[in-house]
């Protein structure tokens, strides 16, 4: 396995008429913690989403473990766990019918399920269908989804977004462990301080634009 974790390769992104990324190139060591920074627009959500293997570049490529993201998408995503603002629940379900479908999805032990529930503090909601939950509680919810994953590398789309002071400070807990753990960490953020504290060094995007 690569010591390299992502390699974004002379990546630009076209939306239409819109260059949302413009030949960016990035490299980020396994285990390393970055943050990813920028004004609204700028094109962080689009560069994880390309992380992620959740869209393709228009112009060059992607590498995670050294897997292509598009040629070898599957084998690129099981490394890959991405919290952002586009939730992916089911709505019909409760929380913890959610986390056991996307646990039994992955393989993995749904033991664990009410730890995780507890651990992000939904527990007395654990059998709410996911539609009457609040902004804050799809988010926790989101990131006890990411939890269950333990995926290699965690991209995060504004982790603190919609949270309340104690969501806030689980989450910068819960990366400083990955981090600790050894997992290679991508954090789009607005929330500066919080950031530099989680982090190894920053990455600027200026309209699509790395700095
Ligand atoms: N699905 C899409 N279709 C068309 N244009 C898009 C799409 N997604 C993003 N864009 C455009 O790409 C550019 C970058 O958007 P992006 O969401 O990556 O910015 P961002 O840095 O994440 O912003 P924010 O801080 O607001 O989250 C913007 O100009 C946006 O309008
Ligand atoms: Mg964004």
């Amino acid at each position: 396995m690569s010591a390299q974790a992502i390699q974004v390769d002379g990546v630009s992104k076209r939306y239409g008429a819109r260059w949302a990324l413009v030949r960016t190139s990035l490299q980020i060591n396994a285990g390393e913690s970055v943050m990813l920074t920028g004004h609204n627009g700028s094109g962080k959500t689009t560069l994880l989403r390309l992380m992620a293997g959740l869209t393709a570049p228009s112009v060059g490529a992607l590498r995670v473990f050294d897997r292509d993201v598009v040629r070898e998408r599957q084998a690129a995503r099981t490394a890959v766990a991405l919290l952002s603002h586009q939730s992916g629940h089911y709505d019909d379900l409760s929380a913890a019918e959610n986390l056991r479908l996307h646990a039994a999805l992955l393989g993995r032990d749904t033991q664990a399920i009410d730890e995780l529930l507890a651990r992000v503090r939904l527990r007395e909601r654990a059998d709410t269908p996911v539609r009457q939950f609040s902004a804050g509680m799809k988010k926790r919810l989101s990131l006890a989804r990411v939890m269950l994953k333990r995926p290699k590398i965690v991209l995060l789309d504004e982790p603190f977004g919609e949270l309340d002071p104690e969501g806030m400070a689980d989450v910068e807990t819960w990366i400083a462990e990955e981090r600790k753990a050894g997992t290679t960490i991508v954090l789009a953020t607005h929330w500066i301080d919080q950031g530099r504290r989680l982090s190894d060094r920053e990455v600027r995007l200026t309209n699509g634009r790395l700095v």
